[in-house]
């Protein structure tokens, strides 16, 4: 093992607990459960294999203590309360397979936990001011009764989910409470001591007990969110408050911390809590080294935290006693026995679109993830070798194209992968240029290497003829063609002003100060935020009421953070408006009737894309098996260009 990592293998304990490595999967709400709150066979599977990856600890997503509905007769979150007997057995047989890889888990517990709903939430959070003292026991009492049946299920621990209910009393903007519940530090934190004694009481003091404590809530006035850096005033939670309660709740017995920022919603917008693209790497270090300082149980941490050096060299420096994997544990759950094993570039990154984990689960389908489409549904996507070997040609190497080259060749196929560029990537290699998207580079680099390595024949610069295609005679033809930016008319659009995005992000156009976008979709709002971050005053027009509405919805975490560095970056957003024409001044726009010119260096056009498909309508008949996958077939994102190439290439 490469000896720099070699500090991430260590094992360590919690409470009494030993654990084998540093390495833990936080709290991800995805696995399913049957009508009675009980883990099914899918989400077995999902966790069984996180723990054949390597990971020392897994931490199940969020179950809930108790339900706001009192009256349900099924249970569509996972819930130990619910059903003890049934929630039982499908742990036993969960917590058996995991601790035979020498993997152990903890289940996370919440309050009030139910599929939340704007009013939901809100109710929960006034449900804190008016549940009487007696209630409030009642629910301490809840924590220790599923924590109790947790136990019974063979899990080695629980963590406290401190959010949602638990927010509406620990935060002070939120508790207005009267009595022992309300007012100080001490007291709005009274009912985390309770539940913590509460579960020791029921499972035993060695039982081991850790909180997910959100150590800042980085909220300003109005209830918006403060980006990384941003100087604000903090209207929740701060750092010192944070601090003051784990020294409060270490003394009360809580065997651990998982470090965590922000406030929920329930448009789960929250991008502290489910940290984008647009992030830097070691979201939470700065409050876990905090932390660290002042408590002596362990710390835990996640947050983009993939990075092996990073990982171990926060390790090293003490900023935290545990490194946390969710997402890159979903994009590839191996991801510790590869790292163990000098593999690392075999590592599947995280792109941190939330598209394919977060996104899927709030349109309430079923949860996964973009590069990875076999998460969450290990038992049915698994990639089988094919009966006949057979010649496959794939026309294109974006991110469609690879996923079909590389699931062929998985399966045995011989396969021989065209692309007309100098590489491999599609559009994915003009967004990987930018700072912005570091993931996006070492996922095309990840997919050089198993292409690589499975003998994929890479024609690169050579685009596909039908004549070449025909002197292969492939069995199985697919076409990733990708797609065109879609060009408006409209008068002056020969002008040498005019540029698109990605002419603007391969630096192919060198644009002045001033170069309005005309398009607030994804690919329009990050090339402007490119400019912006490099000193452009930028201008958006949007013929829609808002940016970022057309096309598959972004994961509402994305489209926040995205929307807010365009604020924080001075771009102003001009909706409902129709680009008129480009003049020797400028753009000329149209807004309510009436005109206006922006005064431009350049015009960047970012209306869109158009399917590129000649290849296909052309070859369609002339091959018995030819799949046009990716932009070619329709435009949509990367999440569904793999997994649509997944789909094809695996069952076909
Ligand atoms: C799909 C998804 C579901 C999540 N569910 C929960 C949850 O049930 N409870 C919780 O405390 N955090 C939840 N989180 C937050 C994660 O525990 C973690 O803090 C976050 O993803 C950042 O870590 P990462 O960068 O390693 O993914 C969830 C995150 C994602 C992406
Ligand atoms: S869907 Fe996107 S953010 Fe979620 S785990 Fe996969 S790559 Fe990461």
């Amino acid at each position: 093992m490469d000896k720099k990592v070699r500090a991430l293998f260590e094992p360590f304990t919690i409470n009494n607990l030993e654990l084998k490595n540093r390495l833990f999967m936080p709290a991800m709400g995805i696995a399913t459960v049957d009508e009675n709150g009980a883990y099914t066979d899918e989400a077995i599977a999902f966790y069984v294999t996180r723990a054949t990856g390597g990971v020392g600890l897994i931490i199940t997503g969020a179950n809930g203590v108790k339900s706001l509905d009192e009256k349900k007769i099924v249970c569509t979150d996972p819930a130990p309360w619910f059903n003890p007997d049934a929630y039982i057995r499908a742990g036993l047989e969960m917590t058996e397979e995991i601790h035979d890889y020498g993997c152990k888990i903890f289940v996370q517990l919440a309050a009030g936990f139910d599929k939340l709903t704007k009013e939901t939430l809100t109710e929960q959070i006034k449900h804190c001011q008016v549940m009487t003292t007696a209630e409030v026991r009642l629910l301490v009492e809840s924590f220790a009764y599923s924590a109790k049946i947790v136990k019974a299920a063979g899990y080695d621990g629980v963590e406290i989910q401190s959010g949602e209910l638990l927010d509406g009393f620990t935060l002070a903007l939120f508790n207005q409470r009267n009595d022992c519940y309300g007012g100080d530090l001490k007291n709005r934190f009274r009912i985390v001591t309770e539940i913590i004694a509460a579960i020791k009481e029921a499972c035993g003091s060695d039982f081991p007990v850790i909180l997910g404590l959100a150590m800042k809530s980085y909220l300003k006035v109005e209830g918006q969110q403060a980006l990384p850096g941003e100087e604000f005033e903090e209207q929740g939670r701060d750092l010192e408050e944070a601090l003051a309660a784990a020294v409060m709740l270490e003394a009360a017995g809580c065997d651990g911390f998982d470090v965590v920022a922000g406030i929920d919603t329930p448009e789960k917008a929250s991008y502290w809590k489910y940290p984008p693209v647009y992030f830097d790497k070691g979201v939470y270090l700065k409050l876990s080294e905090a932390l660290k300082k002042v408590v002596t149980v362990p710390v835990l941490a996640a947050g983009k935290m993939a990075d092996p050096d990073l990982a171990a060299e926060a390790l090293e420096k003490s900023l935290l006693d545990a490194v946390g994997l969710g997402r890159p544990l979903l994009a590839d759950p191996e991801l510790p026995q590869k790292l163990k094993n000098d593999q690392r570039k075999d590592i599947r990154p995280c792109l941190g679109c939330n598209d394919g984990c977060l996104a899927q689960q709030i349109a309430g389908l079923e949860a996964s993830c973009t590069v990875n489409p076999a998460c969450n549904r290990e038992l049915r996507y698994r990639i089988e070798a094919a009966k006949t070997p057979k010649k496959v040609v794939v026309v294109g190497a974006g991110p469609a194209g690879m996923e079909a080259a590389r699931v062929s060749a998985v399966r045995g196929h011989q396969v021989i992968l065209f692309e007309k560029s100098y590489g491999l990537g599609g559009k994915l290699k003009y967004s990987s240029q930018r700072i912005l998207k570091t993931a996006d580079p070492q996922l095309i680099h990840w997919y050089e290497t198993q292409l690589q390595s499975l003998k994929v024949e890479i024609r690169l610069d050579e685009p596909a003829t039908p004549e070449k295609i025909a002197a292969i005679n492939p069995e199985i033809l697919f076409i990733a063609q990708g797609s065109e930016a879609r060009m408006l008319t409209f008068p002056g659009m020969d002008s040498e002003k005019v540029t698109n995005a990605i002419d603007v992000l391969t630096d192919k156009t060198f644009v002045g100060p001033r170069c309005p976008a005309i398009g607030g979709g994804l690919a329009g709002c990050e090339a402007a935020l490119h400019l912006a971050m490099h000193r452009h005053k930028m201008i958006i027009v949007d013929s829609a009421p808002d940016i970022l509405a057309a096309g598959i919805p972004m994961a509402p975490a994305n489209k926040q953070m995205l929307r807010d560095l365009l604020v924080f970056y001075r771009s102003e957003i001009i909706t409902c408006a129709q680009l008129k024409a480009v003049t020797e001044e400028g753009a000329v726009i149209e807004k309510n009737g009436q005109e206006r010119l922006l005064p431009a260096h350049h015009v960047m056009i970012a209306v869109g894309f158009e399917p590129t498909n000649s290849l296909y309508e052309a070859l369609k008949n002339d091959y018995s098996q030819v799949y046009n996958i990716g932009d070619s077939q329709a435009i949509k994102n990367i999440r569904a260009a793999i997994w649509a190439a997944n789909e094809v290439a695996r069952l076909i």
